[in-house]
């Protein structure tokens, strides 16, 4: 006997509970994909992408990493985004990061974890970019928080940069990349306010960036 069976029978009774309202409803998902979302997130276990959302199965597209990052040696991330854009046809990419992350911590205080810590190396990057930023808040925890939301920011313009999204905004697709943030304590979203659907825009949010970082919207 598995000694996760106590998941499985959670699976069972959520299906079930699914079909309760609509019968046929894996039917039909199981036929067709055709999510209007791609989702980059952070592996966090406390935060549940779809369902946070109002989201079922089908309706997005997910690829999640340890805070959330956006690399263009990626070939992971890369590979989920290029499928959602040209397979998919994604009408939004959201990059979401949250405040109190492990991973955006971890490469705050230099902590020691192995492996892990030449990939939090691109948040101590993003860290060293904006130390002026980031010393003019008061707190440790107003820090942590900044740096959490400049990240976000940072990987905003990281997906509008891939060949990907340009090649997808060169040829006319509609394609909006989106930065939210994640409140643990609350369980709310918040819009950073940097979505970009074109080029132009893209250039214009990167310049104003460095301004932008200096307003915490929490
Ligand atoms: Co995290």
């Amino acid at each position: 006997m598995s000694t996760l069976e106590h998941l499985l029978d959670g699976n069972k009774a959520w299906a079930e509970n699914i079909k309760k309202s609509d019968p046929d409803f894996f039917e039909k998902l199981s036929e067709i994909q055709s999510p209007e979302y791609l989702w980059i997130g952070c592996s966090d276990s406390r935060i549940t992408p779809s369902s946070s959302i109002g989201l079922l199965p089908g309706e997005m597209f997910v690829h999640r990493n340890v805070a959330n990052l956006v690399n263009h040696t990626d070939m992971n991330c890369l590979s989920v985004m290029q499928f959602a854009v040209e397979a998919l046809k994604v009408k939004h990419i959201i990059v979401c990061g949250h405040y109190a992350c492990g991973g955006v911590k971890a490469a705050f205080d230099d902590s020691r974890f192995g492996l892990i810590d030449n990939w939090l190396r691109h948040v101590q990057d993003i860290m060293h970019k904006y130390r002026s930023v980031l010393d003019a808040q008061e707190s440790y925890d107003d820090k942590l928080d900044k740096l959490c939301e400049i990240s976000v920011i940072e990987q905003v313009t990281s997906v509008g940069e891939t060949t990907i999204v340009q090649d997808a905004w060169s040829r006319g697709q509609q394609i909006e990349v989106h930065g939210w943030i994640y409140t643990i304590a609350d369980g709310i979203y918040r819009d950073l306010k940097v979505s970009v659907k074109s080029l132009e825009e893209l250039d214009a949010m990167r310049n104003k960036t460095f301004e932008r970082s200096m307003t915490s919207t929490k």
